[in-house]
């Protein structure tokens, strides 16, 4: 542990950080806390009115979204992929989608396009042999061996790279990344219109289909989010009594800190979280649900603080394990919880990367729900340092290190091959500057 005073004003109490996770957790939690309590009191506010704050702005988005879906409104933003391209998304809709958080591009591919691209990663893993080689869940021991999965770990068929380096995608990837704040204190935080490739995996869910879906929980990381140095920073006005400057689209200090490492972490830092549809899919069939509120991050930052939270739990956050939002301690929030819109294929789906997200669950599903994941994760020294493993995953068709290392593919003939880059693709690995 290392005190430091560079989380802002110099003349309230410095924080405590750890950069790397610390050995007795409880101990670091509870010293965490006092010292996070300490630095709000000192600014001459209570932790219970910073958070009063937090939780009127929060709330009164949580009463917005109500009353939205009251008129029978979608919450989701929804903008036309042509809109974007030719620079004609209206300021309205601008604000719609910093306020909301998420987005449906609608059109971002051809539907036909992205049927040929399902179609396409049927044939990769089928001519592969990859149902007959499938060892179950990389991440479980006890996985069924033979039984097909709905995420397949599959990262280099041709159908995904041609997506994640086409124009179309850099053009949507940008638009989403000057959405944020990426410049301040002569720093440039990173590059708007330069993404680095963060390859993740597909999923297949067939008609038909039984899911228990996902429970509500959060992706930007766990403990570190309020023990690491940068992190500290980058959250300062939670804890330094300007929570009203509190602003979720402020990129400083977010790209180049350490992550504690975990099963469950994302090396690169993504603006948006985001997945392209390669089959239509109805809003009631087991989809992506957010809490569309971008500022109920500081929520879930400051929810920990209360004194009705035991001294070394951080509303259940902690190492190795996602991010949780829950009925115990942020009920309000999740009355906000929203789900898509129908999507058809080639539409594509965004959210901000600190957002509360679920998946609901679905019985007998109707029809395919068929994704590619594929964020916006704009250069910058995190993802450059990232981008390194990714090339050598990618000439190696392993599996990238932020994944279960199962490689499946390093002896598929037909995957997507180095020859097969085109200028994005080259940039988006750092193989050109
Ligand atoms: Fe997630």
């Amino acid at each position: 542990m290392t005190r430091t005073s560079a989380t802002g004003s110099t003349s309230l109490p410095s924080l405590p950080h750890w950069e790397t996770v610390p050995d007795d957790l409880p101990t670091a939690i509870r010293t965490m806390k006092l010292a996070l309590q300490a630095r709000i009191a000192a600014s001459g506010r209570t932790v219970e009115e910073v958070f009063a704050a937090i939780e009127a702005r929060v709330g009164a988005e949580v009463a917005d979204i109500a009353a939205a879906k009251a008129r029978g409104e979608t919450v989701w933003p929804v903008i036309d992929y042509a809109d974007i391209a030719a620079g004609t998304v209206s300021a309205e809709q601008l604000a719609y989608l910093r306020r909301r958080g998420c987005l449906v591009v609608r059109g971002h591919f051809d539907r036909d396009a992205a049927v040929a691209w399902d179609r396409d990663i049927v044939d990769y893993v089928e001519s592969n042999r990859f149902f007959e080689n499938y060892q179950g869940p990389g991440d479980d021991f006890f996985g069924s061996v033979g039984s097909k999965p709905e995420i397949y770990p599959i990262y280099w068929s041709r159908a995904q790279m041609q997506a994640r380096q086409s124009d179309r995608m850099a053009t949507v990837q940008a638009f989403l990344n000057h959405q944020w704040r990426y410049e301040s204190d002569g720093v440039q935080w990173f590059d708007p219109d330069r993404d680095s490739l963060y390859p993740d995996r597909i999923r297949r869910r067939p008609e038909g289909a039984n899911s228990n879906g996902l429970g509500t929980h959060l992706d930007p990381g766990t403990l570190d989010l309020w023990m690491t140095q940068a992190y500290q920073q980058a959250f300062r006005h939670l804890f330094d009594g300007t929570v009203e400057q509190y602003d979720p689209w402020d990129a400083s200090h977010r790209t180049a800190g350490p992550q504690y490492p975990g099963s469950t972490m994302c090396s690169a830092f993504r603006t948006f979280q985001g997945w392209t549809a390669l089959s239509d899919m109805d809003h009631d069939q087991g989809v992506l649900h957010t809490v569309p509120i971008p500022e109920a991050m500081g929520y879930l930052m400051l929810r920990p603080l209360l004194s009705d939270v035991p001294d070394d739990d951080m509303c259940g956050v902690t190492v190795n394990r996602v991010f949780p939002a829950s009925q115990q301690w942020h009920s309000s929030l999740l009355e906000g919880l929203t789900g898509i819109p129908d999507v058809k294929a080639g539409d594509s789906v965004w959210w901000h990367c600190d957002m509360i997200h679920s998946v609901a669950a679905v019985r007998d599903q109707k029809g395919w729900g068929n994704v590619m994941y594929i964020p916006a994760a704009p250069w910058c020294p995190r993802n450059e340092a990232y981008a390194s493993s990714v090339r050598e995953a990618f000439i190696t068709g392993s599996s990238p290190s932020d994944f279960p290392d199962e490689n499946y593919e390093r002896s598929w003939p037909n995957r997507f091959h180095f020859d097969d880059l085109n200028a994005v693709g080259r940039r988006s690995l750092g193989v050109d500057d």
